[in-house]
């Protein structure tokens, strides 16, 4: 057997999405070791979430550093300390300094709640519903200087509701949200995922044309 992924996690906010990662390290075997749980908000529910797991938290307040960068570069620089692998940002609401980010293009993945490249940025579930469409999802991405803007990974995809409002279009989608970011990650601990050049995700070897989908807990390539 191999050994776990350790993945360092960045969230500003409740935690879902990393609560969904903990619980499938529990109860799904998700081969994962997380290393550090980190936030620019010293309240965020994750942070919390992530001590009852026993798993070691950094709370940074930005306004102690004299600009983003700096910021970034001390966050990454502990990130590596404590032997993360991967990072995940799961509901990080902070924008990343494109140049203290550049060594982990390929090894940092984002969650976002929208079918990328639909909607970067803030409130998503608006935007889709004013649009008028009919389906709505959730991407994992590559994470690169471009906001929201790297090589999307894997979706899911859920249908609008007539009588949908933002609310209860996030509630349904989060759901999905979950599954797909354990798949995601579950497949980066098996080998199974990677990043080749600069936009170029390689599934089992070889180059997605199009996201994965996640079908029934599973990702798929897209027929
Ligand atoms: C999720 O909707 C995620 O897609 C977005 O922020 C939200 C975070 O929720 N990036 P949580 O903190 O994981 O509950």
């Amino acid at each position: 057997m191999t050994a776990p992924l350790r993945i360092a996690v960045l969230a500003s906010g409740r935690g879902s999405n990393l609560a969904a990662l903990l619980t499938a390290r529990e109860c799904g075997g998700l081969a994962i070791q997380p290393t550090l749980v980190a936030s620019d908000k010293a309240d965020a529910g994750a942070l919390r979430l992530a001590e009852a797991a026993g798993v070691p938290t950094l709370a940074l307040n930005p306004r102690s550093y004299p600009s983003r960068r700096d910021f970034d570069l001390d966050l990454f620089a502990r990130i590596a300390d404590s032997g993360a692998e991967l990072i995940v940002l799961a509901g990080y609401m902070r924008i990343l300094d494109g140049g203290a980010l550049q060594p982990w293009v390929g090894r940092m993945i984002n969650i976002h709640p929208s079918l990328l490249p639909k909607y970067r940025g803030l409130h998503t579930h608006r935007r889709a519903l004013e649009a008028g469409d009919a389906e709505h999802g959730a991407s994992v991405h590559y994470v690169t200087a471009e906001l929201d803007g790297g090589p999307v990974i894997a979706q899911a995809r859920i249908s609008v509701m007539p009588n949908d409002d933002e609310d209860t279009l996030a509630q349904r989608l989060l759901a999905h949200e979950h599954r797909l970011l354990p798949a995601v990650v579950g497949c980066i601990a098996e080998g199974r995922l990677g990043l080749a050049g600069a936009d170029t995700v390689l599934f089992d070897g070889a180059a997605l044309t199009a996201p994965l989908r996640l079908l029934e807990g599973q990702l798929h390539p897209h027929p």
